[in-house]
C-alpha cells in the first residue's frame, strides 16, 4: 500500500444488515455487494457464517456468495466465528475471513457463548487452516473503547487480547468501537498501545457513530498512521448483541475525510452515495432523493 492510499473495507452488507429485523431479499444483498464492488470499494464484507438461529439475517450467506459476479481487484470477505463458519465459508467461496473476539469478557460470553481465551482456542485451527490454503485473516477485537456490560475498556486490556491475536500468526487486528464510545482522545493510547504490538499496516479502525465523532476519530487515527478504516454505506448497522449500538461511520464519510486529507481510497464518492440512498430507501430509512 503507498503511504498516500486509505484501504476501505465496506462492512455494509454484513455489519449494516445483521441487526435488520426485516429479512433482506437476496436478490437485494446480492446488488448490494456487487454495487460497493461497481463504486470503488476493495474489500466488501459480504456476510457471516455464524450460527442462523442467532442472526437470522445472514442465514443464507451462502445463497449470498453464491449470487454474487465477483469483479477482479475486489476482496469478497466473510465474519466467521469459528473451523465450522470457516468450512462454510471457503465453501461458498469467500476470499478472506474475519474472526471475532472481543476486549470485554461479558461481551465475549454474550456473542460468542465462551470467554475470550475461549474464542482464541476456537481461532487456532481457522488461522492454522487459512495458512494453509493462503486465505487472509483479521480478527475483530471488539469493546475496544467501551462495553455495554462492562463499561470503559483500558488500552491495556485491549492489549492483552491484541497480544494474544497477534501470537495466532500472520492476521489483521482490527478494533471494533462495537457502540460508538470514541472521542478523539481515546484513540491516541488505543493506537499507539496496539501500534507497539503489531505492524500499524495491520491496524483496521472498526467505529460506530452515536454522537457523530467517529470522522473525528478516524482523523486522529489518520493522523497516528492507520490506513485501514470498515465503514458500512449509509451508516448502517449494529449488533444485535450489544444494547445500543449504533450504525458504522458511514463509508461516504470517510470517503470524504480521506479525499479532503489528500488520501486515495480507489472509491466513486458519488457511485457510493447511489447505492446508499437506495439501500436506506429499501430499509426506509428516508433520504430517498
Ligand atoms: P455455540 O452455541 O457456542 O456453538 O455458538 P457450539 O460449537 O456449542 O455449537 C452449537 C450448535 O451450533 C451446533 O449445532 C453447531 O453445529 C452449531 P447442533 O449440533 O446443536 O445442531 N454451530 C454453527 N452452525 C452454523 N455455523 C457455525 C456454527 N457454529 C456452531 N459457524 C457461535 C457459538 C459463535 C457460533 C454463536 O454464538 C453465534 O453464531 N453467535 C453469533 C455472533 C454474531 O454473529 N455476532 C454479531 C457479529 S460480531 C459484531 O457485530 C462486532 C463487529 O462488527 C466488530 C465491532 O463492532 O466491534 C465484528
Ligand atoms: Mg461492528
Amino acid at each position: 500500500m503507498t503511504p498516500d492510499r486509505v484501504f476501505i473495507t465496506e462492512v455494509g452488507p454484513r455489519d449494516g444488515l445483521q441487526n435488520e429485523s426485516v429479512v433482506v431479499p437476496l436478490a437485494d444483498k446480492v446488488r448490494l455487494v456487487e454495487e460497493l464492488a461497481a463504486a470503488g470499494c476493495p474489500e466488501v464484507e459480504v456476510s457471516a457464517f455464524v450460527r442462523p438461529d442467532r442472526v437470522p439475517q445472514l442465514a443464507d450467506a451462502t445463497g449470498v456468495f453464491g449470487s454474487i459476479t465477483k469483479q477482479p481487484g475486489t476482496v469478497y470477505s466473510a465474519l466467521v466465528p469459528n473451523i465450522q463458519g470457516f468450512d462454510r465459508a471457503c465453501t461458498a467461496g469467500a476470499d478472506k475471513v474475519s474472526l471475532f473476539t472481543a476486549a470485554s469478557e461479558t461481551f465475549s460470553m454474550r456473542n460468542t457463548n465462551t470467554s475470550v481465551a475461549g474464542t482464541i482456542e476456537r481461532f487456532r485451527p481457522v488461522v492454522e487452516a487459512a495458512t494453509s490454503q493462503g486465505i487472509p485473516v483479521r480478527v475483530y477485537v471488539s469493546c475496544v473503547v467501551e462495553c455495554p456490560f462492562e463499561g470503559k475498556i483500558s488500552s491495556e486490556q485491549v492489549a492483552s487480547v491484541v497480544e494474544q491475536v497477534v501470537a495466532l500468526g500472520d492476521v489483521e487486528v482490527d478494533l471494533g468501537d462495537t457502540i460508538g464510545a470514541s472521542a478523539p482522545d481515546d484513540i491516541d493510547p488505543l493506537i499507539l498501545a496496539t501500534r507497539s504490538l503489531v505492524d500499524v499496516d495491520r491496524v483496521v479502525l472498526h467505529l460506530h457513530d452515536t454522537h457523530g465523532g467517529a470522522t473525528a476519530c478516524a482523523r486522529r487515527a489518520l493522523e497516528l498512521g492507520v490506513r485501514r478504516f470498515d465503514a458500512s454505506c449509509g451508516g448502517l448497522g449494529g449488533c444485535p448483541f450489544a444494547p445500543g449500538a449504533p450504525g458504522n461511520v458511514a463509508t461516504e464519510d470517510i470517503v470524504t475525510l480521506c479525499h479532503e486529507m489528500g488520501y486515495d481510497t480507489g472509491i466513486d464518492p458519488v457511485q457510493l452515495v447511489a447505492t446508499s440512498k437506495w439501500i436506506q430507501n429499501l430499509l426506509r430509512r428516508g433520504n430517498t432523493n
